[in-house]
Parts: structure tokens; sequence; C-alpha cells
């Protein structure tokens, strides 16, 4: 357990939270085993998610003057979604990430929201397992496709006594 502190997004930090999206990007090009994900430079996203969000809807979590972890609110008019939440590799597992949550659910509510959402990618186990169980117990919207391009999917997901692929 590491104890950070969690405070609003500065623009001094933009160069860190690039790295750290880009370290999203990773996880997921690790997850899905797909180098190509998010293109040459992915960390642009986080650029594009600031001025779509705001810095008020943007939240670090800085250790030894280092920040470790970001986490983000998308703002609607009366629900909210958690994007992007990441903390750094080297940091995972030591309750920054529940520190990251606990700030946020706390924004939210005092915003006075009537949901606060996630949307994991189906495939990113551990933080469905994270999201759970920090408090995300309601299944909301469930996303079908067929894959035209013949990619490479994981078997063994049942919903309502069906076979997914993931
Ligand atoms: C998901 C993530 C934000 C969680 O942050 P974290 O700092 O690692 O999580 P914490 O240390 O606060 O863990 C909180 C709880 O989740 C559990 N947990 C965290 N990561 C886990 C993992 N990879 N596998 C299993 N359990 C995990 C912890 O054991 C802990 O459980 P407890 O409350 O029962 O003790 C972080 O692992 C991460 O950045 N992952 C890669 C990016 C990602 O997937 N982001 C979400 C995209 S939607």
């Amino acid at each position: 357990m590491i104890e950070a502190k969690i405070r609003q997004y500065e623009e001094c930090d933009r160069a860190q939270c690039r790295r750290l999206w880009r370290e999203l990007t990773e996880w997921h090009r690790e997850i899905y085993r797909e180098p190509t994900i998010g293109g040459e430079t992915p960390e642009d996203a986080f650029d594009e998610h600031l001025a779509k969000v705001g810095p008020n809807n943007l939240w670090v979590a800085v250790h030894e003057s280092r920040i470790i972890g970001l986490v983000g609110m998308i703002a609607e008019e009366k629900e909210a979604e958690v994007e992007p939440v990441i903390v750094s590799a080297a940091y995972r597992g030591r309750g920054i990430g529940q520190q990251l949550i606990t700030t946020i659910i706390a924004v939210a509510q005092k915003r006075g929201y009537r949901f606060l959402n996630v949307k994991p990618v189906a495939r990113n186990e551990a933080a469905i397992r994270f999201f759970y169980n920090q408090g995300f117990h309601t299944l909301g919207h469930v996303q079908l496709f067929i894959d035209f391009s013949g990619g490479s999917w994981r078997p063994g997901l049942e919903l309502f006594g069906y076979d997914f692929s993931y």
C-alpha cells in the first residue's frame, strides 16, 4: 500500500499524463497481443481527451513528486463516466487505483449524478475485477459485434447461457 496525494490536474502534469496514457495503450496492446493499437503516438489521445473534458475532470496521484496515476471523468447532464483510469505499471496492486476511484466516486456523488459508468473492454479481466471490488456491481449495456476482418478472439465468456468470444 502506497499513500499518494490525489489532486486536480495541472498544466505542468501534461508530459507525465501523456506517458501514463501511453502505458494505458501498452496495456491494451498486451491483452490483445496487438502492437498497433493506438498508432505511433498514442499519448496524443491524452491531449484530445483533456481538450474534451477540461482540467476540472482530471485528477492525478502524486507520490514522491512523481505522477503515478491518472483518473478522468466524462460528465454529461445526469450521468458521468470514468475515463481513463491508469496506474503506472510499477505501482499497480498497491492501492493507488482504489484511491483514484474513491476520489472520483465522491466527486460524482457530490455533483449529484444519477449514474457513474465505466466501460472496460471485455478482455480487461483485471480491470473488471478491480471495478467490481470498488462497488461497480450493476451491468448496463453489453456491446456485441461481428468481426469481418477475421481477427482472433478468445473463447469462453458466458452470459445468459450463451458462449461469447472476447
Ligand atoms: C486497473 C488499475 C487502474 C487498478 O489500479 P491499482 O492501483 O493496480 O489497484 P489497487 O492496488 O488499488 O487495487 C485495488 C483492488 O483491486 C485488486 N487488483 C488490482 N489490480 C488487480 C489485478 N491486476 N488483478 C487482480 N486484482 C487486482 C487489488 O488486489 C485490490 O483488491 P482488494 O481491494 O481486495 O485488496 C491498474 O491496475 C491499471 O492501471 N491497469 C491497467 C490500465 C487499465 O486496465 N485501466 C482500466 C481501463 S478501463
